[in-house]
């Protein structure tokens, strides 16, 4: 496996893999990697010849600086791990490679409505500092594929978006969620969690199965049931951002002609020190229940 910092020593190698007439698929990651992010590796690995992996912790996503500062940055054991699972190249480059002017002075990427809803309505720039680093990251790279984790549902939308509006010759795949045992989605942020707190997070996953089933058996009034949910999560000792049910193609409030099949749950919530996010795609609930 090749670690390297450098733009062009990066580029000659996948040029050179393109010559030989291989795909290249790219994942990229802020780092801290648990099998969530594995499992993006080994859907890349089916989908290409080269899998091609970053870390960097981008500035420009972060609203708070607090939050960046206390980021868990832990590369040499995402590299152990990028390694044992078969990567064949990891990008890291520090701040000056992506921004060599400062994050003031970038060009950003502005993907409208996407970016200003849900989580983008509580977090003001993340969804432009994610575009943008995620834009730059593809012309970096230059994948033929590139897979984003369905935990990140608005991210997987707002990068779905911009790489159709922006004709950026990519394809983008989606992977399902990790989760633990008890239900909660894999995240790097569930570090921030004591042991009881991540008992307790696993109501996020158990509201939105229970929001699941009353939209699918009741036909349920959405406003009602996003309601009924942010009082659970209350209920469960988090203070909800929002719990919203939408159409999963394009985050809109869906309309009555909207089958449960064409909708997600989402929702984000604080629990002691982190703000955890998770989504229930009906479609694909109803596959599994
Ligand atoms: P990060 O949070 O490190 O996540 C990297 C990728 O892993 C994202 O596509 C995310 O959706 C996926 N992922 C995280 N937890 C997952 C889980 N439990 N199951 C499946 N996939 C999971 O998302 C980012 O980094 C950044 O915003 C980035 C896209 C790298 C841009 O900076």
């Amino acid at each position: 496996m090749q670690v390297m910092q450098d733009i062009d020593q990066m580029r000659a190698i996948v040029r050179d893999w393109k010559k030989q007439g291989l795909r290249v698929a790219f994942v990229p990651t802020m780092g801290n990697l648990h099998d969530g992010h594995l499992s993006l590796i080994r859907l890349a690995q089916e989908k290409a010849d080269k899998v091609v992996a970053s870390i960097y912790v981008n500035p420009l996503q972060f609203d708070r600086p607090d939050d960046l500062s206390a980021y868990p940055r832990t590369l040499q054991a995402d590299l152990d791990h990028l390694e044992a699972d078969g990567v064949d190249l990891v990008f890291t480059p520090d701040d000056k490679t992506i921004y060599p002017d400062g994050i003031e002075m970038s060009t950003k990427v502005d993907v409208p409505v996407i970016s200003t809803i849900l989580c983008g309505a509580h977090r003001p720039g993340h969804f432009v500092g994610v575009a943008t680093v995620v834009c730059k990251l593809f012309n970096m790279v230059a994948p033929d594929v590139a897979v984003f984790g369905e935990k990140d549902f608005q991210q997987l939308l707002l990068i779905r978006r911009m790489a159709q509006d922006l004709n950026l010759p990519v394809t983008i795949v989606g992977a399902p969620t990790r989760r633990e045992a008890s239900g909660l989605a894999m995240s790097s942020r569930n570090n921030y969690l004591t042991a009881a707190e991540k008992e307790q997070a696993a109501g996020l996953y158990r509201m939105l199965r229970d929001a699941a089933d009353k939209l699918i058996d009741a036909g349920h009034f959405y406003p009602a049931l996003e309601q009924e949910g942010a009082a659970q999560l209350e209920a469960g000792g988090f203070v909800p951002d929002y719990v919203s049910v939408r159409r999963a193609v394009d985050l809109q409030i869906p309309s009555p002609q909207d089958k449960p099949e064409e909708l997600v749950i989402l929702c984000a919530a604080i629990l002691g020190k982190a703000r955890l996010i998770d989504n229930i795609q009906i479609s694909r609930y109803l596959a599994e229940r």
